[in-house]
């Protein structure tokens, strides 16, 4: 079950607390990875605030349950019996909005649950030692050592205060026992159900609350603000440049490489400075990636070289370099070898192997053979103002400087043209075309 209901009013937004991106993911994407991966089955998400918003982004990746009125978290759990009793023997329970939370962590709790006695041990939950409580429920535990209640800090005594065992508000419970306990939730002074009150009730029932202590505080670092967005970011970022240095990438300067969770990365490769790896962005082995650039939702073969580009939902086979400051929109798929140069732009067009494009130029809705020269300056005129045409170049075509070919046109294997051509009717192979045959002959009419 997962808990995201809450309006998140401190992240002062008009999109929901759980829908804020972190290196290209909601928030919410977090809480679904790591309680599938942690589980094996589909998690319950709990919904209220932007509930619309959650369920299109989310889609049949969990099952909803709308909590109308946010009236606390053990509110929240309620709605979800109907859905769940007697489907499940165990319930794990975290919120939404702790996305560093890893399932190994979730998955201990879980196995730490079920393998004592869950019907003595009705709660295992989540702990953490802060130096810094502030904004957790602290955990009171008795002269034996055993946990006896959580308090919430609203209500705490100084020496409560003083506490820093602290409440992850993750937990695992025995389903049975859990549908029970949650009618017996007392309503809080501040008009809610606090699911955290669900301890004291446990131990009421003569039974033992288990609390795992977590190793990495940091696992439980919460986003209330855009200030902790910013932090979870930060150690996001390192987190997973750490993981890929240590399985083969090279990254020099990881405080300025951004490789969102997605992304997968070949050994020996090297990423240079100020480089953004987005979506689905996958790289081959050995490639050189930056300085500054950004690929997203594209695949790079291997031994690629891609330098001050932006490239977006392309694919670029192996041996290919790209840059510098070259733009890839999507649809454009350069074949094995070509070399794209300065200030080009691709797009809706695909490069035959070993084609070369230095300099200057567009190419768009263009399907060009191998070994084609396109010399600088060249641009395909794919638009009149109302509609999209394509360009054909065939294998091994010469293309001038400055070409301008107007679409839809179609140049033979061979085929060549002179600088500063506008080519507007077809050329055949092997055959020279030159001059620029555009003249006014006629005023448009508005
Ligand atoms: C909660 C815990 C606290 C713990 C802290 C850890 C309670 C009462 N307190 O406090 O002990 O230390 O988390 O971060 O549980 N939500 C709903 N419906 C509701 C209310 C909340 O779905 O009616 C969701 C929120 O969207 C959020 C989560 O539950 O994802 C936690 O709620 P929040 O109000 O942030 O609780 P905390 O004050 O942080
Ligand atoms: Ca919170």
């Amino acid at each position: 079950m997962i808990l995201a209901a809450g309006q998140g009013t401190r992240m002062r937004s008009s999109i929901p607390k759980v829908m804020h991106p972190l290196l290209g993911q909601p928030l919410i994407w977090y809480a679904l990875h790591a309680a599938y991966h942690a589980t094996g089955s589909k998690p319950t998400l709990i919904v209220g605030y932007g509930a619309e918003q959650v369920r299109l982004y989310v889609q049949d990746s969990a099952d909803f349950v709308i909590q109308e009125q946010q009236l606390g978290t053990g509110h929240a759990i309620q709605q979800v019996e109907s859905l769940l009793r007697g489907n499940a023997d165990f319930i794990l329970v975290i919120t939404a909005d702790m996305p560093l939370l890893t399932s190994e962590t979730l998955h201990n709790l879980i196995q730490t649950h079920t393998t004592a006695d869950p019907k003595k041990i009705p709660i295992t939950m989540l702990t953490v030692i802060n130096e810094d409580s502030h904004g957790f429920g602290r955990i009171l535990r008795n002269e034996n050592g055993d946990v006896v209640s959580i308090v919430e800090e609203a209500v705490a005594t100084p020496e409560q205060l003083a506490i820093q065992e602290c409440n992850a508000s993750a937990y695992c419970f025995s389903a049975d026992w859990l549908w029970e306990a949650l009618e017996r939730i007392p309503l809080s002074p501040k008009g809610e159900y606090y699911l955290t009150d669900i301890v004291s009730i446990a131990v009421e029932d003569h039974l033992a609350v288990r609390a795992m202590i977590i190793d990495d505080p940091i696992e439980t670092i919460g986003v209330n603000t855009r200030v902790h967005l910013a932090e979870a970011t930060d150690i996001l970022r390192k987190r997973i440049n750490n993981n890929w240095m240590l399985s083969g990438v090279t990254i020099i300067d990881p405080k300025s490489t951004y490789i969102e969770p997605n992304v997968e990365i070949g050994q020996d490769t090297v990423i240079w400075p100020n480089t953004h790896l987005q979506g689905n962005t996958s790289i081959g082995k050995t490639c050189k990636i930056g300085p500054n650039t950004l690929l997203l939702g594209s695949k790079v073969g291997d031994r690629c070289e891609i330098t001050t580009a932006v490239v977006e939902f392309a694919e670029i086979e192996d041996d290919v370099e790209i840059g510098p400051f070259a733009h890839l929109r999507k649809g454009a798929h350069l074949a094995k070898g070509v070399r794209m140069g300065n200030f080009g732009e691709i797009k809706n067009s695909y490069l035959g192997p070993e084609t070369k494009m230095g300099h200057f130029s567009y190419i768009g809705d263009a399907n060009i053979g191998a070994n084609v020269n396109i010399g600088a300056g060249t641009i395909t005129c794919n638009y009149d103002g109302e509609r999209k045409y394509p360009t054909e170049i065939g294998e091994g075509a010469f293309i001038g400087s400055d070409t301008m070919l107007v679409a839809p046109v179609k140049l033979g294997d061979g085929a060549q043209t002179g600088a500063g051509s506008v080519v507007t009717k077809d050329v055949p192979e092997n055959t020279l075309a030159v001059g620029a045959p555009a003249r006014a002959i006629r005023k448009l009419k508005k």
